[in-house]
Order: C-alpha cells, then structure tokens, then sequence
C-alpha cells in the first residue's frame, strides 16, 4: 500500500534512524510510517547535530501530551522580531505557554462553550443550504475546491461574522497562503535547508498584509451591530471586562482561530464525502438513518443528536484520514522518553495517523468500517483527531456542529459521483493532511447511489479502498 521512503542507515538495537531530515518534510507520513516500522512506539531521525524524536503509543502520546511544562507548544517556527507583524499573528493559543495559556484558555473556553452551539445552528444551516442551492444533479464539481470554498464562507461567519463574501474570500486566501509560507519557513526551523531561507523576508511581508486585513475587520465588525452569534463579538465582550487583553493580543487570536478552523474542516468534509462515495453500501446505510430520522432536508438541531451512524461515520472516517496529521512539542528540561535522553530544544512530534492506524488498536486499521464504532470506546489518547491532554482543540465541539449539521444537508439533497480513472493525491501541509489535486465528481439526485471507481492516486497509499477502486496504469503502446 505505501511507498517507503528511502531512509537509511539504523544503530541496530537503538532506536534512532541517521538520515537526512528532509524526508521528514518532503513526506511526513511516509517517514514516521518508516520509523514506525523500523523502530516501533519510539523513534528518532537524526542528521548531524540534529535530532526529530518520535512517538507512536497511546502510553507516549499521554506522556508527552500531559506534561506541558517539559512538552512546550511551539507551533510557529517563526516568529519574527519583537515588534514585528509576525510576531503579533503568531501571538495565539498555539504559541503560548504556561500561564500565559491557561489564561488565554479559560477565557477562549468561555467563548467556545457547548451552550452556544445552538446559536450557531442556522447560520451553520443557512451557508450549507446557499452551497446546496446552487448545485444541479449532473453537473461536475470538484469536491475538494467545492469544500475550501464553502468553508472559507463558513469559517468568516461563524468567527468573525463577515457576511461579505468577498472579504471573506479575501482574508482566507491571505491566510491560507501565509499558512503555506509558515509551513515552508517552519520546516526551516525544524529541519534546516537553505531552500527554507529564501522565503522569510516574503512571510514578513505577507504578515503585514495579513495584519492590516485583520485591523480592517476589527473595524468594520465593531462599527456594525451583529444579530447573530459570531466569535469575535464574544472575544470583544471578554475585552470588555478584561483590559489586558489588548488588540493586538486579539489579532493573534483571531489569526490563529482562522488558521486552525478553515483547512482542517474543509479536509474533513473532502475526505468524508470521498470516502462515502467510495463506500456505497455505507452511504446507503446513512442514507437509511437520516431518511428515518430527519423529517426536512434542514436538520434541527434535536435531530442531530440521534444520528450515531452519521457520528460513526465521521468519526471513522476523522480516524482513517485525520486533518491534523501530526503536531509537534518542544522539550524545554532535560528529560527522557523510554530509554531516550532528550535536551531542552529538541522537537517531539506525535502523530494521528499512525496512532490510528495500529492494528493492536484498530483491526484492519487502513480500511473505513464505521461499524467498527458499535464495539470500540478508545481512550483520549487511543483516539485524538482533535489532540489531547490541556492544549487539545478549543473548536472540536464547534467543527463537529458544522460536519454534522453541513453534512445531513448535503446528502440529504445530493450524492457524488467520483470520476473514474481521476488522480486523488494527498500531501500533508502545516501539519493538515489534505487533498492536493481537484477530486473530480458529478453530482448525484439523493436517491441514486454511486458506484465505487477506479482512481489513481497517493491516496492509495494512506487508506485501503475497496478493490474496485483500485486503478490499473495501461502501459504506454511500444
Ligand atoms: C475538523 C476540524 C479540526 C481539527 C481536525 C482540529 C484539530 C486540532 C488539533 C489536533 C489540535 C491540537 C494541536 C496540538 O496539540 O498541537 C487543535 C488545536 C486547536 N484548534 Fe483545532 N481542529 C479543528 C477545528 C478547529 C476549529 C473550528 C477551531 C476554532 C474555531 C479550532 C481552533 C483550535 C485552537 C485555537 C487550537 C489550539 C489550542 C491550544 O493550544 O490550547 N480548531 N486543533
């Protein structure tokens, strides 16, 4: 099913890999699949002075996830001088530590609280419903723009209640592409290429440019009054009672909700809805329980509460190709992991993927069987699309409201079709694993099932598709 990476070299008995590091960035999942392999729960790939540690247990993840004074968040390899704009669109959850966290966390956690989801409930509905209204059974879409798109509108409006869409589409871009210069310069700083350097002055730039959109939003949010629920309305109610939170400590936030919302949802939904087309007999089943259980093609907020095939189905699917692929600690103590002697600097990364990929944990781990879910109960640390431990995503109950919500809409008026023969490939990029080439589909009338089809594609290397799926390459004619 994979392609192994070309690693080399291993101490026999220890658990550390000498190979170059960039191959650690040019294919995070084909290297950790490697070392995994080569070394089991506890890896390392060194190159020089240089060294990656990698853990792959659920007894690892724990110990590395819960300790945050050893197991610093440093997420932004880069960021900036200390008057810089990229220090300021750095300065979110992500980057911080210790008290400066668990502040910042209380008062996002009020902000996110469980009790306003329903208020996010016909906002959710209503930008699902815009999309669906526009589509016509028999026209071609491509899947994976289709989901970027739709969640770019969605993610301005739910956190910074921008109903223009055009703005909307503009700050996204800007940030979705500052988010690539991120991820370039960033394995930079994991993993040293001259490559990497060339762009820095370039990510300076963009975070200025990013920095003034996000002022220019502050702006226009505050001069206009908001009937619905929206983050940013909350933070600046929090602002209120809470001085020292300033606006530029807000431009962070607001960056970085962005940043961690928009590609890690819309991967979810491209993933979903390519794996149940791929699966007919699962989507029938699905099919079956909304039809039972959902009266209108716009769910209630009730109704999405007695939907566990739907929540199996996302789940599985959430664990078979997780968004959020990998991430990464800094030790700052000396400490150890199993045998290993770790000094203060050295990244630690755990990884989604291949923890749900072990099949002491999952029985047939590559293959997507929501059923699987009626007989497993994993623990946080067995099972974390959304991480784990006291830094674990602050908008998991938020993205579950979309994908359930914005899900039962689409299918209940359309299916896809994938198109035959189409290249499905997949790359992780700032730690988010997506699709990186279109996902050509037709849509479907919501009665007709698709058919599972041939694609090519590095697909086939993250997940086991049914067999007629499987795509064989004609040779060229002599
Ligand atoms: C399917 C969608 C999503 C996935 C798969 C996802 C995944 C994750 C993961 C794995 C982490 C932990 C990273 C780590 O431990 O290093 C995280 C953190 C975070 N996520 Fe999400 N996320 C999603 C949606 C969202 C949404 C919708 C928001 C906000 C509206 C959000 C905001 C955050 C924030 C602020 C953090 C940092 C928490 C902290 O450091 O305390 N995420 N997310």
């Amino acid at each position: 099913m994979s392609n192994p990476p070309k690693l080399s070299m291993h101490d026999s008995g220890s658990p550390v890999t000498h190979a170059p590091l960039m191959q650690f960035a040019d294919d995070p999942i084909a290297c950790m699949r490697q070392l995994n392999r080569e070394h089991g729960d506890l890896a390392v790939l060194e190159e020089n002075d240089q060294r990656l540690v990698f853990v792959f247990s659920p007894e690892l993840n724990r110990e590395v996830l819960s300790n945050s004074q050893v197991f610093e968040s440093r997420f932004f390899a880069v960021r900036g001088n200390r008057n810089s704009s990229q220090r300021r669109v750095t300065s979110g959850l992500l980057s911080q530590n210790g008290t400066e966290h668990r502040d910042s966390r209380r008062m996002m956690m009020d902000v996110f609280t469980k009790k306003i989801l329903p208020g996010y409930h016909q906002t959710i509905s209503q930008i699902a419903c815009e999309m669906t209204d526009k589509w016509n059974a028999g026209d071609a879409c491509d899947l994976n723009s289709e989901m970027v798109q739709f969640m770019l509108k969605m993610t301005a409006a739910l956190l910074f209640g921008v109903d223009d869409a055009a703005f909307a589409y503009r700050l996204g871009a800007l940030i979705d592409r500052w988010v690539h210069r991120n991820h370039e310069i960033g394995m930079g700083a994991l993993v040293s290429s001259p490559t990497f350097a060339q762009g820095y002055d370039d990510l300076l730039l963009q975070a200025e440019e990013l920095e003034v959109s996000v002022r220019e939003m502050f702006q226009t949010h505050r001069s206009k009054q908001h009937d619905r629920t929206n983050i940013l309305s909350l933070l600046f109610e929090a602002q209120k009672h809470q001085p020292q939170l300033t606006d530029n400590q807000l431009t962070g936030h607001a960056t970085l909700l962005f940043a961690a919302a928009h590609l890690t949802t819309a991967h979810t939904f491209s993933w979903t809805l390519f794996l149940l087309s791929q699966h007919p007999e699962v989507l029938q089943k699905l099919h079956a329980e909304l039809n039972a259980n959902v009266a209108t093609d716009v769910p209630t907020f009730e109704e999405l509460e007695r939907l566990p095939y739907l929540d199996a189905v996302i789940k599985e699917s959430m664990r078979v190709l997780p968004a959020s692929s990998y991430s990464q600690r800094v030790a700052v103590q000396p400490t150890t992991l199993g045998p290993i002697r770790i000094n203060p600097g050295t990244p630690v990364i755990f990884s989604q993927y291949i923890t749900h990929h072990r099949p002491d944990l999952y029985s047939e781990p590559d293959r997507f069987m929501p059923e699987r879910w009626t007989k497993i109960t994993p623990s946080a640390y067995e099972y974390l699309p959304f991480g784990a431990g006291p830094r674990m995503c602050i908008g998991a109950p938020l993205a579950m409201a979309e994908i359930r919500t914005a899900l039962t809409i689409m299918l209940k008026r359309f299916n896809f079709q994938i198109k035959p023969m189409s290249a499905v490939n997949a790359h992780v990029i700032s730690t988010m694993l997506g699709p990186t080439s279109s996902i050509p589909s037709t849509l479907l009338p919501c009665d007709r099932l698709p058919s599972s089809v041939p694609v090519f594609g590095s697909v086939h290397n993250l997940v086991q598709l049914p067999e007629s799926t499987h795509a064989i390459a004609i040779p060229a004619a002599a």
